[in-house]
């Protein structure tokens, strides 16, 4: 079968390279010529564990190909993924030109019945009203129908989550339709891959609902940290979440308290989702609480360098991390780069490391104020503070005495809890943990 991808960012080009891997003929088209002409040359654009290694091998079997030439590609195809970006506009709703622009490229270059598959994170009942303008042709113009298919690839690990996801949800009122998607995807349906057969509109909500209902745990557990602090070093979050995650009600995963989260899907899905509820008059509480927890969170870091460092002014603070989670180059709402923000804009002079994000990063904080180092014992020479942002694992393999012996002073600000505070503390820091202390 083939199948054309349109846009290769980073899901696009993920499923992309994972159809062709499941043996789909599959090209992969962009409007940015650059993009497809260094995706010719075996460039990758995006920092992503194992991608690399499926392009090159789905490209030597003739099963991937990178091309502008969309017409060609849809004429050749039965099924069209559609994932191009739907960044936040204005007023927090994704912003759907691009997602309407594609499907018009389809209805034009269309020579008969075409799947028009959604994986680009839309609102509910997108899905529905494109299905609608694709049915206003002309008579006698080719038929479609409109699949919602959601992604839910973690970054740095979404090869991975494309072989073995948890779930794949399939939204739409075609059986012909859903019967072409089953068997896409019938490779992963052997391997047990659970199946959800929805209306496009469940489809489109499962996927705000699910980055909603984890915000809301990352949160909640952000706000127990901070009351940990509150009540002093008698209190440890890690305890508390370990307990916590035994109940299987509520499981261990997405416990671990921090600056709050970032990337591109979370912030940006969960104030979606607050806005989608509000305009059907129906509001969704707990994860516009979620959403106003997260965007004062990253201050408790700030708040944790200036009582170690007494005022912030003048002070070399290293920052290591930039990149909204490890494995990642995405800087994309990273709560580090808010970091380094705000410390920039209170008078400190920052040093910073961060295994891939360091060009991502440059690009948003610019030169002035900001050191950019090649590793991290580097980035804390004479620092007077260093913050951990991003969970790196190389971070936590660090030898605090060596960074010890590096740094002037002597605070170290873990905002990721990666490092053991008791550890730090020997080596004579002053350990400022999230929740936890020394
Ligand atoms: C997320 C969802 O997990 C994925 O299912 C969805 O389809 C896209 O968005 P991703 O963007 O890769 O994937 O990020 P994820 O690993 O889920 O983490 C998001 C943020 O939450 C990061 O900033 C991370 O540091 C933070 N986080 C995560 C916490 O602060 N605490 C946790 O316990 C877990």
């Amino acid at each position: 079968m083939h199948v054309t991808v349109m846009g290769t960012g980073y899901v696009g080009l993920v499923t992309g390279a994972g159809l062709a891997d499941l043996g789909l003929t599959v090209s992969c088209t962009d409007v940015n010529d650059e993009k497809i002409r260094s995706l010719q040359d075996g460039q990758i654009p995006i920092y992503e564990p194992g991608l690399e290694e499926i392009i090159r091998r789905n490209r030597e079997r003739g099963r991937l190909a990178f091309s502008t030439r969309l017409p060609e590609a849809i004429r050749n195809c039965l099924v069209v993924f559609v994932a191009v970006g739907t960044e936040a506009g204005p007023d927090g709703l994704p912003d759907l030109r691009q997602v309407w622009a594609a499907v018009d490229m389809i209805a034009e270059s269309a020579d008969g019945y075409k799947i028009v598959v959604i994986k680009s994170t839309v609102p509910v009942g997108t899905a529905r009203r494109l299905a609608d303008r694709l049915r206003q042709r002309p008579p006698g113009a080719p038929q479609f129908d409109v699949v919602s298919n959601p992604e839910f690839l973690r970054e740095g690990s979404a090869v991975e989550d494309f072989f073995h996801p948890n779930r794949i949800v399939i939204g739409t009122l075609s059986d012909r339709a859903a019967a072409v998607m089953k068997d896409i995807y019938r490779p992963l349906y052997l391997i047990q891959t659970p199946f959800v057969f929805t209306t496009p509109e469940s489809a489109e909500l499962i996927k705000y609902a699910a980055n909603s209902y984890l915000a809301i745990k990352i949160s909640f557990i952000n706000e127990l940290a901070n009351l940990c602090d509150a009540i002093g070093p008698s209190a440890d979050v890690h305890v508390l979440a370990h307990a916590l995650g035994l109940d299987p009600r509520i499981g261990s995963k997405f416990l671990h308290p921090g600056p709050g989260f970032g990337g591109s899907c979370l912030p940006k899905d969960s104030r979606a989702l607050v806005r989608i509820a509000a305009a059907y008059g129906c509001p969704l509480r707990t994860v516009g609480a979620a959403v106003e927890v997260n965007e004062r969170q990253f201050e408790r870091v700030i708040e944790k360098l200036r009582q170690g460092l007494g005022s912030l002014p003048a002070k070399t603070v290293a920052v290591l991390g930039l990149a909204f989670k490890p494995n990642t180059d995405d800087v994309r709402e990273s709560r580090a780069v808010r970091i380094c923000e705000v410390l920039r804009r209170e008078g400190c002079l920052l040093q910073v490391f961060d295994p891939a994000a360091m060009a991502s990063a440059r690009r948003l904080l610019g030169e002035d104020g900001m050191g950019y180092c090649s590793e991290a014992y580097e980035a804390v020479k004479n620092a007077d503070a260093t913050v951990f942002c991003t969970e790196w694992n190389e971070f936590r393999n660090l030898d605090l005495q060596r960074l010890k012996q590096h740094m002037r002073g002597d605070v170290l600000v873990d905002a990721k809890n990666i490092l053991d505070p008791a550890a730090a503390k020997r080596w004579g820091f002053r350990y400022f943990g999230m929740g936890r202390s020394a």
